[in-house]
């Protein structure tokens, strides 16, 4: 049997040859250089355990139905890519040692080669279902897939990319048609009437949104409202937010086909949220916040690396030819992918303001004769 060592099994030596730069020489990178290449390559590491974590995770959630035990490692491999991105966040730090002087020494060099060929990215952004409509235009008039083409001819990059992309549904999607499924006060989809309990679930919990907010006002006005305008003010703010809840939970923002789908997915969410001390709820309540989590260190990403671009390089150009830090901070502005996840949030209420829910036995450990080992 072979002996095992340190050195091979890291490939340390291999890995060591990679910091070649232009001219594959490394004689030729000076110090600055060499934390530049080195930060990114870090990073690429990281991107591949992010997309291993992500890829089992989307697995995970491809089954119909999803074993509960399950629900508890896409947990963990959901907070690992977390710790992950705060980690590599970190990184930045790194890069922030480079001065804007020094790194012009070297960065002409480099154009047209930018972040916008790490396919990596791309994939992440792909795997989690970043949908193609969103995407900002890059500045260079092609799309993000001519951007990691080598001239007119596809590279490794854009193979990778193309693969991903015909390698599976997207993560928001498997969530969505689990969350679909879930059962709402114990009816689930398919079963007689369940239409009509989903949206009396749904016109109970509007109804507790519209009385928390007249409490809310009620408490607020005497503290807030010093004239009769500013009352106008806060009433009209506590009545949009009111609409804005029923908007949303009836999925009035939908096309005709989409809406029943919409609103029981945004349904099953503030169900889950709210009634998530019931055993078989909870879980799927950590699903829910780690997806959340994962995806604010996603946008602290963005936004990390934005602040220092416009550190290192002020707001010019990108090398990728894009309008630079601009293209980056709308970035972290628009890209959001579990939208429905983060806008639950503002119409959730405290316990006591819940309605009281139907059937929460449905919701309780089962214990078969099979799966007991009776
Ligand atoms: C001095 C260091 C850096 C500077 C000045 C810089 C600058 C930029 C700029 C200006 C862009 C916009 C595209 C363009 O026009 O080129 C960009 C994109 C990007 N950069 Fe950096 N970057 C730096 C370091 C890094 C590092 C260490 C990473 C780590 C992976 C990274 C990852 C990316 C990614 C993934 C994109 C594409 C973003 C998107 O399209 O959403 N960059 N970078």
């Amino acid at each position: 049997m072979k002996r095992v060592n340190y050195w091979d099994y890291i490939a340390v030596e291999p890995l060591l040859k990679l910091q070649g730069g232009v001219d594959g020489d490394e004689g030729t990178v000076n110090n600055d250089e060499l934390l530049f290449i080195v930060v990114h390559q870090v990073y690429e590491l990281w991107f591949k355990l992010i997309l291993r974590e992500l890829t089992q995770a989307r697995d995970f959630f491809r089954r119909n139905p999803v074993p509960d035990h399950l629900l508890a490692s896409s947990v963990r491999a959901l907070r690992r890519v977390s710790t992950i991105l705060a980690q590599a966040v970190a990184h930045f730090e790194l890069i922030e040692t480079l001065t804007t002087r020094d790194f012009l020494a070297f960065r002409d060099r480099l154009i047209p080669a930018s972040g916008f060929q790490s396919a990596q990215m791309r994939e992440i952004e792909v795997l989690l279902g970043l949908d193609d409509r969103e995407r900002l235009a890059l500045g260079t008039g092609g799309s993000y897939l001519d951007a990691l083409k080598d001239g007119d001819a596809p590279s490794p990059a854009y193979h990778r990319v193309i693969a991903r992309l015909a390698g599976g549904p997207p993560l928001r999607e498997v969530l969505d048609e689990w969350l679909f499924r879930t059962p709402i006060d114990g009816s689930s989809p398919g079963q007689p009437g369940d239409e009509e309990r989903v949206l009396a679930f749904l016109h109970r919990y509007l109804d507790a949104v519209d009385r928390e907010a007249r409490r809310r006002l009620e408490e607020a006005a005497p503290l807030q409202a010093h004239s009769d305008e500013a009352m106008a003010c806060l009433q009209d703010r506590y009545r949009a937010e009111v609409a804005q809840a029923r908007a949303f939970l009836l999925a009035e923002d939908a096309t005709e086909e989409e809406r029943r789908r919409t609103s029981r997915i945004r349904a099953a969410l503030i169900f889950i949220e709210s009634y998530r001390d019931l055993p078989l709820l909870a879980w799927p309540r950590e699903v829910v916040d780690a997806i959340v989590e994962l995806e604010q260190r996603f946008l602290l990403f963005r936004q990390r690396h934005a602040r220092m671009v416009e550190r290192v390089i002020g707001r010019r150009i990108g090398t990728g030819g894009s309008s630079g830090v601009d293209y980056l901070d709308q970035t972290a502005i628009r890209y959001r992918i579990f939208r429905n996840f983060w806008a639950v949030r503002t119409f959730l209420l405290r316990e006591a303001a819940l309605p009281t829910m139907n059937d929460p036995e449905t919701y309780s450990f089962r214990f078969s004769a099979a799966s007991s080992g009776a």
